[in-house]
């Protein structure tokens, strides 16, 4: 099969873990005879050096073409005072937007052979850590109205957050079935018992569950005690939905327990195939350009892509197994490195999962 993949790059380390999942992806084609056409386009802080703004038009046309879209990272201290509209974090925001991604699933697993780099008590994570937080991407207070000025001689801003039913239930209908597949329970979080859009949020996703999914159990989570709850018992969580802003905190807290987060992948998704899988990692300006950052994250995100926008489930399986075979090899990048352990970079790490496909 002949599949067209928007690769955006983005910033920092972007390019380097693009080019080592982009090799991945072609030694799949390789042995599956798939053919991936990949086409690149700017975003962040290299479209804005490029073209004044954090997400041209032709990379909007380009993404909306393609069969899947492919993310490095975004940002860099470069362009970390222009005004909020022109940051490089906006072309991610606006993409998403443009793609009508309202679906983030951000998976928090602890692979086995990294249980050592959870920075919990072993006995907090020796049954393991395999959580799956669905993330309202396209709503709430990250899109909702703004404002910055000055009233009565003072200065003030306001970000508001807005959820419809309809932004509910759709989000709700994926961790839903997700549910459905793995252990029927749900957690929803919010914060139910301050904000008027919790409570819209917890009320819809009570009456969409009994309707179209009896057989699932839904738990509320109140978010401050949700951060609690993850650094207490992560083993009790598997499927959690949540706001856009409840998901990008909890998902960072939930990519750390699991002591790898240059080893997380994520996917968006919104109604078609066509998504965009990204690390759930930044762009690590500190040490791009040296070939020593963790390309474990874009590999995986890839294989997703196969597995979920096209369908290719042996292919997108040969992926993580290769990255385990890697693993257990005890090859490691820098922030994974444990002692005993054979360092490598970036495009060595790349060549040494090629190498098990
Ligand atoms: C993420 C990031 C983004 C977000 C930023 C870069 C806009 O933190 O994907 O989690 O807040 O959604
Ligand atoms: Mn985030």
């Amino acid at each position: 099969m002949k599949f067209d993949i928007a690769v955006l790059d983005g910033d920092g380390i972007g390019p380097e873990i693009c080019a080592a999942a982009i090799d991945v992806l072609n030694k799949i084609g390789q042995k599956y005879q798939h053919i991936f056409n990949f086409k690149h386009y700017d975003i962040g802080g290299a479209a804005i050096d490029k073209f004044g703004e954090p997400l041209p038009e032709s990379t909007v046309k380009g993404c909306l073409e393609s069969d899947s879209v492919l993310l490095g990272a975004v940002g860099g201290y470069k362009w970390d005072n222009l005004p909020g509209d022109k940051r490089p974090e906006k072309g991610l925001l606006g993409i998403r937007k443009a793609m009508g991604l309202y679906s983030n699933i951000r998976p928090a697993k602890l692979w086995k052979s990294l249980a050592g780099a959870s920075p919990l008590k072993p006995k907090l994570v020796e049954n393991g850590v395999d959580i799956i937080i669905v993330r309202e991407l396209t709503g709430g207070i990250y899109f909702g109205k703004r404002e910055h000025g000055t009233k009565d001689g003072e200065e003030y801003a306001e970000d508001t957050e807005t959820y419809s039913v309809k932004e509910i239930e759709r989000i709700a209908a994926i961790a839903l079935e997700l549910a459905s597949k793995r252990s029927k329970r749900l957690v929803s979080v919010d914060k139910a018992n301050v904000l008027e859009t919790s409570r819209l949020w917890r009320r819809t996703v009570h009456a969409y569950a009994a309707e179209n999914y009896p057989d699932i159990t839904v738990e509320d989570v109140l978010v401050d005690n949700m951060a609690m709850q993850l650094v207490k018992n992560p083993a009790q969580f598997d499927v959690v939905v949540t706001s856009n802003m409840f998901g990008d905190i909890l998902s960072d807290e939930a990519a750390q327990i699991t002591g790898s987060i240059g080893m997380l992948a994520s996917s968006s998704l919104g109604d078609g195939k066509r998504g965009l899988y990204e690390p759930i990692h930044g762009s690590a300006p500190d040490i791009a350009g040296k070939d020593i950052c963790n390309p474990l994250a874009t590999v995986l995100a890839a294989s997703m892509m196969l597995r979920d926008s096209f369908g290719l489930t042996d292919e997108s399986k040969e992926i993580e197994n290769a990255v385990q075979k890697m693993l257990d090899k005890g090859y490691r990048t820098a922030d994974i490195y444990e002692e005993g352990a054979i360092k490598v970079g970036c495009r060595k790490a790349a060549e040494l999962i090629c190498g098990e496909i």
